[in-house]
């Protein structure tokens, strides 16, 4: 027997397909239309984990030809100067998605804040509107991890009809819209979280087990399925397990799954890092050419 008996899912290469599948269509709303997607990110602050994916998410966005701007606001900046920014994004006809970073200083109003972005151009999908369109199974803006988790499982395990999906993991960015994308692709779905009982054989009973609950190396091997789907949302940092290293204060990324484990077990798994993380940036730049065809009329 080899040692890991499922196969990985490459996130690297699943997000290149959807990078170039955005830069094509990018490339053909400019020739024939005019249109060139603009993506607007809001960072306020300096936490340095957030100004790394704002970097990221600026560089690619300008690789698949869209227009690009980054706002940097003050750790101090008002309620006030944040929403009227927002309101100049709304009304920018260059713009066509607008991504606030999140966590905000605790001084600022989250929510206030993701209401106050136009649902048209809401490319996190996290106002309430783009929330109740996904619910209602009509066209949406969804949120990118969810959405990136779901492409990854359309291009490796196919048709999802009838299978058990078990998401663990209630939140607002990955959990429920996980939840309503999986009930759309016609699974029996259950939504376990902290509270559930008997976490361990839940999990058994799913063909896909979607994790995400933000703690390290929580679902062991003996939690799943033989054969299952297994995609882990989880970005932890944790001491290496080297003593030397972690002596030193050294951390790594390690996912909500014990990969280890669970590779002897599923059908399919992702690694974290090196899975769903990375899909996340590109179904960004598919939800900003989104926002931009239907604002067009083009959709
Ligand atoms: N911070 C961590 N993940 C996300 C995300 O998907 N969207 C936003 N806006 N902030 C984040």
């Amino acid at each position: 027997m080899s040692e890991t008996a499922a196969k990985i899912i490459d996130g690297k290469v699943h997000a290149e397909r959807v990078r170039s599948r955005v830069a094509d269509e990018v490339a053909r709303l400019r020739a024939d239309y005019g249109l060139q997607p603009g993506l607007a990110v809001v960072l306020v602050g300096e936490d340095p984990a957030s100004q790394i994916y704002v970097r990221s998410k600026g560089e690619h966005s300008l690789a698949v030809g869209m227009h690009s701007v980054t706002h940097r606001l003050p750790a101090d900046a008002s309620q006030h100067e944040l929403l009227r920014l927002v309101g100049e994004l709304n009304a920018d006809p260059a713009i066509h998605g607008i991504l606030v970073q999140l966590p905000l200083p605790k001084h600022l109003d989250e929510q206030a804040v993701i209401a106050a972005i136009s649902p048209d151009k809401d490319v996190d999908g996290l106002h309430v509107v783009n929330a109740g369109r996904l619910a209602n199974g009509v066209p949406a803006l969804i949120p990118c991890t969810p959405l990136g988790s779901m492409i990854l499982l359309r291009e490796t395990v196919g048709d999802l009809t009838g299978l058990n999906a078990v998401v663990v993991g209630r939140s607002v960015l990955v959990g429920r819209p996980m939840a309503q994308l999986l009930l759309q692709a016609d699974c029996t779905v259950t939504i376990a979280h902290s509270r559930t009982r008997d976490l361990q054989a839940v999990c058994r009973q799913a063909d896909i087990l979607v994790a995400a609950v933000g703690r390290p190396r929580m679902i062991r091997g003996d939690w799943i399925k033989p054969g299952a789907a297994v995609i882990d949302v989880g970005i932890n940092r944790v001491p290496f397990d080297d003593p030397v290293k972690a002596a030193a204060g050294r951390t790594k990324v390690v996912g909500d799954v014990n990969f280890k484990e669970a590779a002897q077990v599923a059908g399919w798994i992702t690694p974290a890092p090196g899975g769903v993380g990375l899909m996340t940036v590109a179904v960004l730049l598919q939800n900003t050419l989104t926002a931009a065809k239907r604002i067009a009329g083009l959709d």
